[in-house]
């Protein structure tokens, strides 16, 4: 089979084309043929050697599959041959640059009806982090005042989107040019995070009162400052354990007056977290929001824009002309 690697860490030119043996499942697990990829910002930290997960060469990586299943291991139980299915493989096993892919079954879910595998492949990772983030550890109502931040971004897009349709009021950050894109998605609150301070907007808007929950994408001090934002009792949940150093420890301390609750959060490959938002994104409560659709080959360009810290919705790999 045709698959993207690396064989080293390095720059975005270390990917290249190879033929590989198509993997063959074992017992419990599925051969997905792998029509869609989605590109994410772990896809190019992975790249850099960044994580320490422990991965031996040549690398597969893409962690957002949509496709087909093409046969089974002993003892499946969930699908058969013919099934369309969408997930997001495990960090440490291989991903989706390919066009084959063997996976356990129980973090796989059935496609969402009516959405093209290429919208299907933008969903699990980035979604799956913004429901784990909103509902499982937040466990934010219908209500509450949230605050996203990179709300224009692949997690955040669906943050917003997800606090919206739960009834939030929702406060939003991005940049000058995504203002509108985050609005669109059904943002209170936009604040141009490039001229506005987002603690004193939020104090502002809120009559001193502040947000029950901070959805933080960025890390550093965007965190350390988002515990200023906090009503009492209320939490932030981070998913960026980046840049620490950058982080104002005197920014902090409000975190202790507030009585908040901080959640580091790393997403949990979960078939039920992928069927709550099947059934949201079949009755078109959330959109899929695919910014671009590129061949596999073509795969160091995603990298290179999502290294600039400024993407907007997702990149996807088509490997299957749909
Ligand atoms: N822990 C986990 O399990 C987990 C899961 C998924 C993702 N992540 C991590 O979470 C981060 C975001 O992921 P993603 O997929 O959403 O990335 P993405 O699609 O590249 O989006 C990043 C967004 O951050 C915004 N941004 C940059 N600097 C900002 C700032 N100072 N204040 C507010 N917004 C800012 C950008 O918007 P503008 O262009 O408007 O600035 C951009 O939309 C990445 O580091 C990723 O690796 C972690």
């Amino acid at each position: 089979m045709k698959a993207m690697i690396i064989e080293g860490y390095g720059g975005a030119e270390l990917l290249k084309m190879s033929i590989l043996p198509v993997p063959q499942p074992g017992p419990g697990e599925l051969l997905v043929k792998v029509h869609a990829c989605g590109v994410n910002p772990v896809d190019y930290k992975i790249r850099q050697g960044l994580l320490p997960l422990g991965l031996t060469f040549p690398i597969i990586l893409g962690y957002d599959i949509s496709g087909v299943v093409e046969s089974i291991g002993p003892g499946v139980e969930s699908f058969v041959p013919g099934d369309e299915v969408f997930y997001s493989p495990e960090l440490t096993t291989p991903g989706g640059y390919a066009e084959y892919h063997v996976v356990s079954e129980a973090i796989v879910s059935l496609k969402p009806d009516g959405l093209s595998h290429a919208e299907a492949a933008s969903i699990p990772l980035a979604a799956s982090t913004a429901w784990q983030a909103l509902f499982d550890r937040a466990c934010i109502e219908a209500g509450d005042v949230v605050l996203i931040h990179g709300a224009a971004g692949g997690v955040g897009s669906m943050a917003v989107q997800l606090a919206n349709w739960a009834g939030c009021e929702v406060f939003a950050t991005a940049s000058t040019s995504n203002r509108e894109y985050v609005e669109e998605l059904g943002a209170d609150v936009v604040i141009d995070y490039t001229s506005a301070n987002f603690v004193e907007v939020v104090r502002e808007e809120t009559g001193g009162q502040g947000v029950d929950m901070v959805l933080d994408t960025v890390g550093g001090d965007v965190l350390a400052r988002s515990f200023e934002t906090l009503a009492p009792h209320g939490c932030v949940v981070s998913i960026a354990p980046e840049n620490l150093q950058g982080a104002s420890m005197e920014a902090l301390r409000a975190a202790f007056f507030k009585n908040a609750e901080l959640h580091c959060l790393f997403v949990e490959r979960r078939r039920d977290t992928l069927d709550a938002l099947a059934r949201l994104l079949e009755r078109r409560f959330i959109e899929p929001l695919v910014e671009e659709i590129l061949p596999l080959d073509k795969v160091a360009n995603a990298h290179g824009r999502l290294e600039t810290m400024h993407g907007r919705g997702k990149i996807v790999l088509r490997i299957v002309e749909e």
